[in-house]
């Protein structure tokens, strides 16, 4: 059976705003006492990283980019040969004296992410999206800062748990930084800031690419039981990813929702498939999506994504408005006769949000990105569920969904994978089949 993870009763748009106003009025009344997050500058930060792949370890040195007496102290992967393998790309990086992970401090399996949180005061998470509530809620539980790598759930359940915990870690005083690192990237923050300054006027639609080519797939190998098969290729299982709409377009979801203020759309009707990406190597996930997700307000946002090989690419986005048209990844804003382009910006993102996580930690004044990483991963959800299911699917239809992706067990042994989505047809049954 399939547990939901999240609170029970029905939860509205409005709530998100209504959970920050009650944690701060708490604090406001002395209810809840903040614990001293101040760190003096010279006294060192121990670091810790959860999933020790490709973006764990980009995670990993740009936390030592933006802090000097920042140090990698422990690693956690359910694999301990991606754990050593990480463990030896990040001493050897020009950050790699910095990185002092000794034999009692490598964590693998199930449990890893315990035995990080314990060592560290800053945890940095970068497993497959699946686990993010789980681990985010451990993290702050231990009154830890976090790092938290995009999306921050697959299903609305997991969402629901990152809600609460967003609203934990403002009653804790601890810093919850989301890696939606588009709004980490100071000229995409001028942008957006022109937008919502009115330099175009009101906006009327927006319209995102993300076009990618395929991406990698490990072969299964003798011994490999589902679990670990899966595991191993998690960007193919819905259950894990989230679909790729979940785990990657969710950067233009995200963008998309930045622009319009992180206000809750009504409705998303969305189709999707898989026509290039069959074999049953790619497990069940599919290979393209396109949505139009709607506003109260008339404004509509059109987004589509997919990952083909031999295709054209296309990464972009574009605010139509009143009085112009804004190109975000170009940072070109054109209002009638008037063209505005910005540079990029000096300081990379992914830097970047690390930069804002350290000195929040060293001032004392932790920072929360819980609301909009919480509406952003459901936005992308409720694309998904539209996809799957052929319906129009509202935001709170989406909120207050009781599907849940999690399996029944967590454990290394027999899972056969669910079958591909066909809305109308075959629904989604979450991390397995449907029993006969
Ligand atoms: N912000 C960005 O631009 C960006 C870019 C790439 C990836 N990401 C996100 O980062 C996350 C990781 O992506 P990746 O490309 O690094 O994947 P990856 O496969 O390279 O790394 C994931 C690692 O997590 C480990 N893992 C799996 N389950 C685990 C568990 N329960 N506990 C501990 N370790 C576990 C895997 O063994 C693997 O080493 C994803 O959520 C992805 O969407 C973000």
């Amino acid at each position: 059976m399939q547990k939901d993870t999240g609170t029970s009763g029905k939860t509205t748009r409005r709530d998100f705003v209504k959970t920050s106003a009650v944690v701060a009025a708490a604090a406001a009344s002395g209810l809840v006492i903040p614990r001293s997050v101040h760190a003096a500058e010279s006294s060192t930060l121990k670091v810790g990283l959860i999933g020790c792949g490709g973006r764990g370890g980009g995670a990993a040195v740009n936390a030592l980019h933006a802090d000097a007496n920042a140090k990698i102290v422990a690693l956690g992967d359910m694999f301990i040969d991606k754990l050593d393998t990480k463990l030896g790309e990040l001493k050897n990086s020009e950050v790699g004296d910095r990185v002092q992970v000794d034999a009692n401090h490598k964590f693998s399996g199930w449990d890893a992410y315990k035995g990080v949180i314990e060592a560290c005061d800053v945890v940095l998470l970068a497993t497959p999206p699946h686990f993010r509530p789980m681990h985010v809620k451990a993290v702050v539980e231990a009154g830890k800062h976090c790092f938290c790598e995009k999306p921050v759930a697959v299903d609305s359940p997991g969402v629901r748990s990152v809600m609460e915990t967003a609203a934990l870690a403002k009653a804790k005083n601890v810093s919850l930084v989301s890696g939606l690192c588009y709004r980490y990237d100071d000229v995409k923050r001028e942008v957006v800031d022109d937008i919502h300054q009115g330099a175009v006027g009101e906006v009327r639609l927006l319209q995102h690419n993300y076009l990618t080519g395929g991406l990698w797939m490990n072969p299964r190998q003798n011994g490999w039981s589902d679990m670990e098969w899966q595991l191993r290729n998690w960007l193919y299982f819905y259950w894990l990813s989230g679909d790729h709409i979940v785990e990657q377009h969710i950067h233009s979801i995200d963008k998309m929702m930045w622009v319009m203020k992180d206000e809750p759309f009504a409705k998303v009707t969305a189709t999707g498939g898989r026509v290039q990406r069959t074999s049953a190597a790619y497990g069940n996930i599919y290979d393209h999506f396109n949505t139009c997700y709607e506003w109260e307000n008339g404004v509509r946002g059109v987004t589509s994504c997919r990952q083909f090989v031999q295709c054209a690419t296309d990464v972009s986005d574009y605010v139509y408005a009143e009085k112009g048209v804004v190109d975000i990844m170009n940072h070109k804003i054109t209002a009638g006769e008037s063209v505005k382009k910005r540079k990029p910006s000096k300081v990379n993102m992914y830097d970047a949000e690390h930069v804002v996580l350290f000195k929040s930690i060293r001032d004392g004044k932790p920072i929360n990105n819980g609301d909009y990483m919480c509406k952003s991963t459901l936005a992308a959800i409720a694309g998904r569920m539209s996809a799957y299911t052929g319906k129009t699917i509202s935001w709170d239809e989406a909120l207050n969904s009781k599907e849940s992706y999690t399996p029944a067990q967590y454990a290394f042994g027999p899972l056969p994978v669910a079958p591909v989505v066909v809305p109308g047809v075959v629904p989604s049954t979450g991390a397995t089949a449907a029993k006969e």
